[in-house]
């Protein structure tokens, strides 16, 4: 990555609400004044439609080739059932580039978005790091007898030592780097190692290899099961959550909701020092694409990230501030308790950043 000259962002709105909120995350970014250059492709269900394509023949290699990161809206759209692009767009980067760590912070902004009872911003601050690469994702497996009484389906979970390892060594690093203020680093690994004995037996015993590095860090164990409870009944306790790719998939879902919900919730796909890549949580959400009702805020978080990733913390930070006091003064969409639509809450949030 090229530490001096600006910092080039390949940008991909995508489908539905995503092309919505990516168009406010580029606007707060603009507004930074954060030394960029973005480029937009069209890449999505609307250009699978017109010609087929899903991302062009050379489109991974040129992504980690021209750009230092990559900005994603959402993928899926009901003509295409298959969700063909989805996966080559969405999980082909994730995969070709190697973004083995999906970070997802859970971060309460203001204690009315909590569904919890009386729970503060400070009460619900954590992150989960899931494996980003592997298991079920990699869709090995078939269907043999298809539509007869004696059909079967297979679909591989897979789990490397190498995989496993490198996102555990990433999660541990996490939580040494971003400790709470005067509290002991933790990472919680999470599996279903009572049931998955092989799969997630490998987790077990890379998890316990690894920790004797990291003494410094209070290492800890759940099964996934109990760890929903927890984090419904009580997650003030969590740091640092490291998980494979379904599970982390579903729970950060569930952190959502502990923010306000799937509006708030940012994300990058991470591999340090190569061009990564940073997406809201959310999907497309069909039913209100188009309807300027989409909040964009877990996008411009999401490109607070992009931008803290490429080093530019102030800029970065800039906006952090501006969509905190975007919460406070109820300057959101209605899913968190606004009335102002995406574009509304966007160029609020803009406008506020550009004055910083
Ligand atoms: P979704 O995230 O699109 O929507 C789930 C719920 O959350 C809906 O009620 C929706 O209205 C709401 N929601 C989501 N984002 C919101 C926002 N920014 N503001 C306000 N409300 C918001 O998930 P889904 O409905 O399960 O999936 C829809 C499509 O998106 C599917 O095709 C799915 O495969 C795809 N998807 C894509 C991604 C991605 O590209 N990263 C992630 C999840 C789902
Ligand atoms: C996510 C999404 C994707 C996933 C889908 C759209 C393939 O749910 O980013 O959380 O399962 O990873
Ligand atoms: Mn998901």
């Amino acid at each position: 990555m090229n530490s001096t000259a600006k910092k080039r962002i390949a940008v991909v709105p995508g489908d539905g609400i995503g092309k919505e909120v990516t168009a406010e995350a580029v606007k707060a970014i603009e507004a930074s004044g954060a030394p960029v250059s973005m480029t937009q492709f069209d890449w999505g269900a609307d250009r699978y439609l017109k010609d087929g394509t899903t991302i062009p023949a050379d489109g991974y290699a040129m992504l980690e080739r021209d750009f230092d990161a990559v900005l994603m809206g959402a993928f899926g759209d009901p003509r295409v059932p298959s969700n063909v692009h989805a996966k080559e767009i969405l999980l082909g980067t994730r995969f070709k580039l190697d973004l083995y760590a999906n970070v997802r912070p859970v971060k309460l902004l203001d204690a009315s978005l909590c569904p919890l009872k009386n729970y503060k911003p400070q009460d619900v601050d954590f992150t989960i790091v899931r494996e980003n690469t592997e298991g079920v994702y990699v869709f090995m497996g078939g269907v043999f007898k298809q539509g007869t009484a004696e059909e079967i389906a297979i679909q591989e979970d897979i789990n490397t030592r190498k995989g496993v390892e490198r996102v555990i060594r990433f999660a541990y690093e996490y939580a040494r780097k971003h400790p709470k203020p005067g509290q002991q680093p933790r990472l919680l690994m999470t599996d279903k190692s009572n049931v998955m004995t092989y799969a997630h037996g490998l987790w077990q015993r890379v998890f316990k290899e690894v920790q004797q590095e990291y003494s410094d860090v209070k290492s800890e164990h759940m099964f996934v099961d109990a760890l929903c409870l927890q984090m419904v009944r009580d997650p003030r306790p969590f740091h640092v959550i490291v998980t494979n790719n379904l599970f982390g998939d579903i729970i950060t879902d569930l952190g959502a909701a502990l923010q306000g919900g799937l509006g708030m919730a940012a994300s990058g796909n991470i591999h340090t020092g190569k061009t990564s890549m940073f997406e809201p949580v959310h999907g497309s959400a069909p039913p209100i694409a188009g309807k300027n009702m989409a909040n964009p805020i877990g996008a411009i978080s999401t490109a607070a990230m992009m931008l803290e990733y490429l080093g530019l913390q102030r800029e970065a930070g800039k906006i952090d501030t501006a969509v905190l006091e975007a919460v406070r003064q109820k300057q959101i969409t209605s899913d968190v308790g606004g009335n102002l639509g995406t574009r509304e809450s966007g160029e609020w949030i803009a406008e506020h950043v550009a004055k910083m």
